[in-house]
């Protein structure tokens, strides 16, 4: 970006102080965009409306995945995903919760703002929850307002395709909101729905997914989740929108695709997993059973005594200084505490002279001439002589 015109003409002019500053304010303006907004963009990574709208237009898959916390954020960013969905479905996979409709906004909220600390590059959506925008417009505004101010969102994304789900989407829409639309199977009806059933299975109910999202397209919706539909339903829906389609267990005709963090990875190992993982999930992997095997293994060292070994125990204390210590206790009468404490260090060193005579990691002792010479004690080395 060069100097703009007033500055090159009167650059000259300038004193170099003033063109400093000049200059450092100009590096902080985002490039193609009129407000910075409120967070520090780089216009060429964060994914953007545009963004989507352009990988659409080329026929370029959208990717989504739900996160919930600051981890799953980094993952997702890490990953490249388009998306990342703050959904409500933490009800249930991270709240334990049998529906989505107990988790309140402030929950929610919660959520959002970890996602936010960790995913950077994805365009960033908040669910509305059950209760919070059903009332009236207004009341879907103002929930609306607080996953971006509150949340650190991008968008929103509400659930339906009623009469009067239309007219707060448009008013959402209105009050400057990006709003994703969610038809098809939508969790917070079950009561009227009946559970989790797929919607689109006869001709009235297949007509009514594609007039919804068609409604909430007219409404101003960016893109719009089909969940739970049969494949030639979803196909109808996305050849008659002009926005992306975003599937989940809808087939692959859609313009994305979304799933839940913990279904795709396979990490639930919990008696909800058969309840909450849906069919059409495929699981990408089985991190469950990784964590589970991980638990049970640090259980079992921990109770013999293995954890931590010396790789584990880091902090060292100079010989000096561990007579010293051991002084100061024998003065505050604490003999006891002080004899554990000699012991303790004797134990380390006998330890550490049985590693150096080991060949096996004698040659990384070696390597760290310091760990030899110090005189080091592990405070909870060895629990049982502690205890
Ligand atoms: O809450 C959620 O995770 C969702 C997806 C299933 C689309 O709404």
């Amino acid at each position: 970006m060069g100097l703009p015109a007033y500055l090159i003409k009167s650059s000259s002019a300038l004193k170099p102080t003033t063109l400093l500053r000049h200059l450092r304010f100009m590096s902080n303006v985002p490039e193609n965009t009129v407000y910075g907004g409120p967070k520090p963009q780089n216009p060429h990574q964060r994914v953007t409306l545009t963004h989507l709208k352009q990988k659409h237009k080329k026929g370029d898959p959208i990717t989504v995945v739900t996160a919930y916390d600051y981890p799953s954020a980094v993952h997702l960013d890490t990953a490249g995903i388009d998306v990342c969905l703050v959904g409500d479905s933490a009800a249930m996979v991270v709240h334990g919760h049998d529906t989505t409709l107990p988790i309140s906004l402030d929950e929610m909220l919660v959520h959002c703002r970890a996602v936010a600390r960790g995913a950077k590059r994805p365009l960033l959506v908040g669910d509305l929850p059950f209760g919070t925008y059903e009332s009236s417009s207004n009341q879907a505004v103002d929930t609306a307002v607080r996953i971006l101010k509150e949340g650190g969102m991008d968008a929103i994304k509400l659930e339906g395709g009623s009469a009067s789900r239309i007219t707060a989407a448009k008013a959402i829409v209105e009050a400057g909101i990006a709003v994703m639309g969610h038809v098809g199977l939508t969790p917070q009806a079950i009561s009227v729905l009946g559970g989790f059933r797929p919607q689109g299975k006869n001709i009235a109910s297949a007509v009514k997914v594609v007039e919804t999202a068609l409604a909430l397209q007219e409404a101003g919706c960016f893109s719009v989740v089909l969940e739970c539909v049969p494949a030639p339903v979803a196909a109808a829906a996305t050849s008659a929108l002009k926005i992306p389609t975003i599937g989940i267990g809808a087939g692959p005709f859609c313009s994305g695709q979304v799933l839940v963090y913990h279904d795709l990875l396979g990490m639930m190992q919990h008696p909800n997993h058969a309840k909450v993982t849906p069919k059409f999930c495929k699981q990408y992997a089985h991190v469950g059973d990784v964590i589970n095997k991980a638990l049970v293994e640090y259980k079992e060292e921990v109770a013999n005594g293995s954890f931590p070994g010396p790789a584990h125990s880091p902090y060292k204390i100079s010989e000096t200084e561990i007579n010293g210590f051991m002084s100061e206790l024998q003065k505050l009468g604490l003999d006891k505490a002080a004899a554990s404490t000699a012991a303790a260090a004797e134990k380390i060193k006998i330890k550490k002279s049985e590693i150096t005579e080991d060949q096996s990691v004698g040659a990384s002792l070696k390597a760290k001439p310091e760990i030899a010479s110090t005189f080091e004690i592990k405070m909870r080395f060895e629990g049982k002589l502690l205890r």
